[in-house]
């Protein structure tokens, strides 16, 4: 009994070790990097299920998680905000943003990732807000070429 219960604690400490160690695993920063675009949003509306369903990932705006704090989900989380920000990022100049594009992904059911939609419940947009998000990204950043 005193041998398993020695293996027990013996696995739980190496556990505890590897969960630490990830933990010190560097090049996942979050960063919320200065904003130097100012967008008029066509309305308040726009600009809020845009907040709560895209700019997590596409703007310097990031609300980071309790999770993202934890290795190795932290990975994963930074990685696509990362990769989503390279994609097209709202908050800087320079930054091209085709409306065409990001039309075409909410329509597809493409965007937001769905890994985001399971752990944000409320970016899980019903059809009349994805029309009424769609309309809003046509008025406030034009038709695209
Ligand atoms: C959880 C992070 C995340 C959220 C939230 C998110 N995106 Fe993305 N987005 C990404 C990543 C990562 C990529 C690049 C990989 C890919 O295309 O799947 C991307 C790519 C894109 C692209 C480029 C697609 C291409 O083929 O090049 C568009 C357009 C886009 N997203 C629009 C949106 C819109 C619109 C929303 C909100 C409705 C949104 N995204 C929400 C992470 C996100």
């Amino acid at each position: 009994m005193l041998q398993r219960r020695n293996l027990i604690l013996g696995a739980v400490g190496i556990l505890l070790i590897i969960v630490i160690a990830l933990q010190l695993v560097p090049g996942y920063a979050r960063t919320n990097p200065p904003i130097t675009r100012q967008i008029e949003w066509n309305s308040a509306e726009t600009e809020q299920l845009m907040r709560g369903t895209c700019m997590d990932c596409h703007s310097n705006e990031t609300v980071w998680p309790w999770y993202a704090q934890i290795a190795p989900v932290s990975w994963l989380v930074v990685n696509d905000v990362n990769e989503g920000r390279s994609k097209f990022n709202l908050s800087e100049v320079g930054s091209e943003i085709e409306s065409d594009e990001m039309i075409e992904e909410i329509e597809k059911g493409d965007m937001p990732l769905p890994n985001y939609v399971l752990l944000h419940p409320d970016a899980n947009l019903n059809e009349t807000q994805k029309a009424t998000l769609m309309d809003g990204i046509r008025a406030t950043f034009g038709r695209g070429d």
